[in-house]
């Protein structure tokens, strides 16, 4: 591998969300979800990693390994735990967080939703209810009002397009739906709501003229959708129709307030406009995509992380570049990782994708910023504790913390700005 460095402006730093790393939440729809026993393993949310009384720990870890960037989440089910009522606690321990980061030279970016939310809200239909913008813009002016001060960076939603079809087409999430006319009320909801926030969070910021360039954005989960055989007019009219429906509709919709004819006519129209201020990017993988079995995504002879996701780091640079030549905007990779549980994947995963990132500034894209997923070991979702994510490994009975080899390497990156084929195989297992 040649050697590559990043600009001296680029920022490196990794990412967590609240109920995956937080523990003792059970206001929260994915304790319930966790109690009817949907989690493989038979873990809950509960303990996670502790973060929430561990934060000082995590925040010096962060700073051991030379972060400049940190992207979290707040919980609105700890924010606002019951309709209209909002917890001073919760909201200060959330500043303290934050204070702590600043602290360290560390710039939070701030997640608003990520999958989860109150129960009170389920009880209401989540986002498909009829009050979810006046619900979530409620929520929004709160948090800018009480947190704007200290951050200027905010996340709206977090994958809307994942929360959408685990949770309304496969029903594998909460609230467990498989319901299309739903589904299609869900999409135009969170992009309302994406749009709601981005006005809010501006507008606060601007009228009490807090410090800071305010930047606000949505974190896209985005794949490379390529036909299994190249030519083929099917596979690619399957590849176009599956990458629009699971990705490109929700990032025009949230980015524009709008969407390419005819697909427009189906939307609620009077928002054209701009909303975003960056284009966030989450990568893990591809989709293969062929008309004969549309469920299968990964060709056998692919290299795929510990789900069995195909590791594709290429793809990571047609999407910055594709991205950038959509919407003009700069890129920031807000998730990008791999499911590793003996550590011996992420130094080669971390170097192939980062040089991916370099090729496409090389090309004139500004890339400039890189959140690795995650931190540390997490909840991950259906998966519970049996996945792990981290540059930090979490013995979850005592919850002690150890940086892997990989954290010891992306710390390197981080102070260094860059990587060398030496680094890699000084920390490759
Ligand atoms: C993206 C999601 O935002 C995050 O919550 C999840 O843990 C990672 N993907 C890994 O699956």
């Amino acid at each position: 591998m040649k050697p590559f460095t990043f600009p001296k402006n680029f920022l490196f730093g990794s990412a967590t969300a609240g109920v995956q790393v937080e523990g003792g939440d059970r206001n929260n729809n994915w304790y319930v979800w966790a109690e009817q026993g949907h989690i493989k393993d038979g873990s809950d949310i509960l303990r996670a990693g502790d973060h929430w009384n561990r934060y000082r720990e995590d925040v010096a870890l962060l700073s051991q390994m030379h972060h400049q960037i940190y992207r979290m989440g707040i919980e609105w089910s700890r924010i606002e735990p019951e309709k209209g009522r909002f917890d001073e606690k919760a909201i200060a321990h959330y500043r303290e967080v934050i204070a702590c980061l600043l602290r360290n030279n560390i710039r939070p970016l701030v997640t608003l939703h990520h999958f989860t939310y109150p129960i009170w809200l389920d009880k209401e239909d989540g986002f498909a209810s009829k009050q979810i913008v006046t619900y979530f813009e409620r929520y929004t002016e709160y948090v800018v009002e009480q947190l704007g001060d200290l951050v200027s960076e905010y996340i709206t939603i977090n994958e809307p397009n994942v929360f959408l079809l685990n949770g309304y087409v496969a029903g594998m999430w909460p609230p467990g739906k498989k319901d299309i006319p739903l589904a299609y009320r869900v999409f135009v909801n969170m992009s309302l709501c994406h749009i709601a926030a981005y006005e809010i969070i501006h507008r606060i910021r601007r009228q009490r003229h807090f410090p800071g360039k305010t930047m606000v954005g949505v974190a896209n989960h985005l794949r490379v959708f390529d036909p299994l055989r190249k030519g083929h007019t099917l596979d690619h009219f399957l590849a176009e129709k599956q990458q629009f429906f699971f990705q490109d509709a929700f990032a025009d919709y949230m980015t524009t307030g709008t969407l390419p004819f005819p697909a427009k006519l189906c939307v609620p129209s009077g928002y054209e406009g701009h909303y975003a201020d960056f284009i966030g990017i989450n990568y893990y993988s591809r989709n293969i995509v062929n008309a004969v079995d549309l469920t299968t995504f990964v060709q056998p002879d692919r290299p795929v992380n510990d789900l069995g996701w195909e590791i594709y780091p290429d793809g990571l640079r047609i999407l910055c570049e594709t991205f950038y030549e959509r919407y003009h905007l700069p890129i920031w990779i807000t998730e990008n990782g791999v499911c590793d549980n003996n550590d011996v994947l992420r130094v080669r995963f971390i170097a192939g994708h980062l040089r991916a990132v370099k090729e496409a500034i090389d090309k004139g894209v500004p890339v400039e910023r890189y959140y690795h997923w995650s931190l540390m070991d997490n909840f991950e979702w259906l998966e519970g504790e049996s996945a792990r994510f981290g540059l930090v490994y979490i013995d979850y009975e005592s919850q002690r913390r150890i940086i892997k080899k990989s954290g010891k390497f992306y710390a390197k990156i981080c102070e260094n700005g860059g990587c060398t084929e030496d680094l890699v195989k000084e920390y490759h297992l």
